[in-house]
């Protein structure tokens, strides 16, 4: 069983990676749901947790388990306001770390209480968020996922829905959850057509549980800008250079991925020859509450595990907030807030 211990963040350089203004475009709104608060939500529903639970948290034994987990965990949740503090809540925290925008993924499907009313959802996110802003927080964008066991019908229906509704919170259409029992990306590229035909962006989860084959149909039949995970890439160099050679950043989360046994071990992650081989990547904590980590935490480990140094860190950084899908005038305001940092701190 893999158990929530990464490795111990390195303290190295820690207060600089703190101050380091930097985004997080791989953050999912499920895992952003404090052990107290679905601790609360537990008890008024009587409820009992399916996974062994480690100070709050679920003890994973891979990534099935974590998504049973979130489907129990946010199905507690069912009031607008608890929503709202949730968005609220993970945009605080994200600027401890020195994070100014966040892109979060929200999957309606983890969601029942709110299935037949997912506009107030969305009010209900975009209340916490605008707060947080408002309180000098992190910016955010919401990127609506799709399941990868949902049918074409059903995620035709949803982008036509997020088409139609156009609420200004939503920036991306995403697609996550387990490709273990196939990817099925054909089934969703009229679904992905249509959404960036009408100015949507597009981010999926590929080469976490599927292959390099994955990663390169999220390119080719979903139009991915951006591709969530995306490490099993290394194993067809064809689609590494075709990352390259496209210029597609991939989000990159290794703790998470060292604790869903994705990689056997932080060193053996990756990231290293992917980066050698010119891939572009940010780092992410994917599920921060239920892994009990924060992004400057795996800029330090990360740092430490594979030798970066300033400049390395701060070229991530860069690429983090070019990755983001907020809107070109916010994602210019935060390379003006990273090179004035860099100006001065480098
Ligand atoms: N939903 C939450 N975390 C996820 C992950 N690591 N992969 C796929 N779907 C997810
Ligand atoms: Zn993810």
């Amino acid at each position: 069983m893999v158990h929530n211990e990464c490795v111990a963040p390195a303290l190295t350089d820690l207060e600089w990676i703190h101050r380091l203004p930097k985004a997080e475009v791989h953050l999912h709104l499920e895992g952003c749901v404090d052990a107290a608060v679905v601790a609360v939500a537990a008890e008024r529903h009587g409820a009992t947790s399916p996974l062994p639970l480690d100070e709050g948290r679920p003890v994973l034994g891979g990534l099935a388990e974590l998504l049973a987990y979130l489907d129990w965990s946010c199905a507690l949740i069912t009031e607008p306001d608890e929503l709202a503090t949730i968005a609220y809540e993970s945009a605080r925290r994200s600027s401890v770390s020195g994070t100014r925008h966040i892109d979060v993924i929200a999957n309606p499907t983890h969601w029942p209480g709110f299935a037949d009313r997912l506009g107030l959802m969305l009010d209900a996110l975009d209340d916490g968020f605008r707060n947080a802003e408002a309180d000098g927080f992190a910016t955010a964008t919401l990127c609506l996922s799709l399941k990868r066991q949902q049918s074409a019908t059903e995620a035709l229906h949803f982008v036509d829905w997020m088409i139609e509704r156009r609420h200004r919170r939503v920036g991306a259409l995403s697609i996550d959850g387990n490709e273990a029992a196939g990817s099925h990306n054909e089934r969703f590229a009229e679904a992905f057509g249509r959404a960036g035909a009408a100015g949507l962006r597009r981010c999926a989860h590929a080469g976490e549980s599927s292959g390099a084959d994955g990663v390169r149909e999220a390119i080719e039949l979903l139009g991915a800008e951006r591709i969530d995970h995306g490490i099993r890439a290394l194993e067809d160099p064809a689609v590494v250079a075709e990352l390259v050679r496209r210029s597609i950043p991939l989000d990159i989360c290794p703790s998470s991925n060292v604790i869903l046994g994705v990689v056997p071990s932080l060193a053996e992650h990756p990231v290293v020859p992917l980066a050698a081989a010119g891939v572009a990547f940010s780092l992410n904590t994917d599920d921060p509450l239920l892994y009990g980590i924060d992004l400057a935490g795996e800029y330090a480990r990360s740092a430490a595990a594979f030798g970066w140094d300033r400049p390395m860190l701060a070229r991530i950084a860069r690429t983090s907030i070019d990755s983001s899908f907020a809107d070109d005038d916010r994602r210019h305001e935060l390379h003006g807030e990273l090179e004035d940092f860099l100006a001065t701190n480098a």
